[in-house]
């Protein structure tokens, strides 16, 4: 009696999200272990078998550091964003297409779902440019000088044909974050900025990015503080008042985009907890940090 009981409380979610994509974004942080991703993609197969339609993109950042590593090179960040010189991004192509994409999509597969794995640059899916160099001012000597990103791009346009081929005939496709640009050379991009802007351009229901807290924190060294809701204008001031920091900015922000691009909802929730997915999707209270117009 209570497994149906169960049933019967989520059919009010199952209606609701009929035939409705979701937008997952798994963070590279969250994928701590061959078993989290494994849940992960058993509860993305779930979604899926009860009629929703669960679009995946997927980070990377720790494992594609580890590798350059063991390669022998240092990985460099600027505000969150990797400088990716060509041997970083062969290693970056590798990790990200031919590890943890691969991953992921045999591990759906296992747990019964259609998944196709893809980049950004399967039919053009993802148009980027290069990222025009950063102006800083060097805080010691206040000149000017320019911090140059390397092959980091940021979107130009999406092309969403695959993307509808693939969930109107019930496969599930996961996506590298990676860009193409003019020349048909590869682009690095920020995974939670392919979430955003393609949730946003497919109509999704929800965006949900998975990472390895617990969502917005008030106070990043206290895993109490969260923060439940976040209305789109307080984002500003959570950055410039250094609350949100790093890999958060661009999950706040792609969050608020997607929002604003006519995504019904959007939240930040801890990819490391069991089921957190089915809890944001089937419970009323959610789980997490839901950002609100
Ligand atoms: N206010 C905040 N609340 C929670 N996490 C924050 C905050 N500011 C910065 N962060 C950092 O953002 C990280 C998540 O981003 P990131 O490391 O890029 O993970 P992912 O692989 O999921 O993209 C957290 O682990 C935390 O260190
Ligand atoms: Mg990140």
């Amino acid at each position: 009696m209570k497994e149906v009981k169960i049933l019967v409380e989520a059919l009010p979610y199952i209606e609701q999200f009929h035939k409705k994509k979701i937008m997952i974004k798994y963070g590279g942080h969250a994928m701590i272990d061959e078993e989290s991703t494994s849940s992960t993609a058993r509860d993305t197969a779930l979604l899926n078998y009860v009629g929703m339609e669960p679009v995946v993109v997927h980070g990377g950042g720790p494992d594609i550091s580890r590798h350059m590593e063991l390669l022998g090179k240092k990985p460099k960040f600027f505000k969150g964003l990797r400088i990716t010189d060509e041997e970083t991004m062969e290693i970056v192509k590798m990790v990200l297409i031919g590890n943890i994409n691969t991953n992921i999509v045999s591990k759906l597969g296992l747990h019964g779902a259609k998944a196709v794995g893809i980049s950004g640059k399967d039919s053009n899916l993802v148009q980027a440019y290069k990222k025009p160099p950063h102006k800083v001012t060097d805080d010691e000597t206040g000149e000017e000088k320019e911090v140059d990103l390397g092959l980091v791009g940021e979107i130009k346009s999406i092309n969403t044909e695959l993307i509808e081929m693939l969930t109107s005939n019930n496969y599930i496709p996961v996506i590298s974050p990676l860009g193409i640009d003019s020349n048909g050379d590869t682009l690095n991009l920020n995974a939670d900025t392919v979430a955003g802007e393609l949730g946003a351009k497919i109509n999704a229901e929800k965006l949900i990015i998975l990472t390895d807290v617990s969502g917005v924190l008030k106070d990043p060294n206290d895993p109490d503080s969260l923060i439940k809701r976040i209305k789109i204008s307080e984002i500003p001031s959570l950055i410039d008042d250094g609350i949100i920091t790093g890999g958060m900015i661009p999950k706040i922000e792609n969050c608020a985009k997607a929002i604003e691009g006519g995504v019904k909802s959007a939240h930040i929730i801890d990819g490391r907890v069991e089921h957190s997915l089915l809890i944001e999707i089937f419970t009323n209270q959610g789980i997490g940090t839901m950002i609100v117009k």
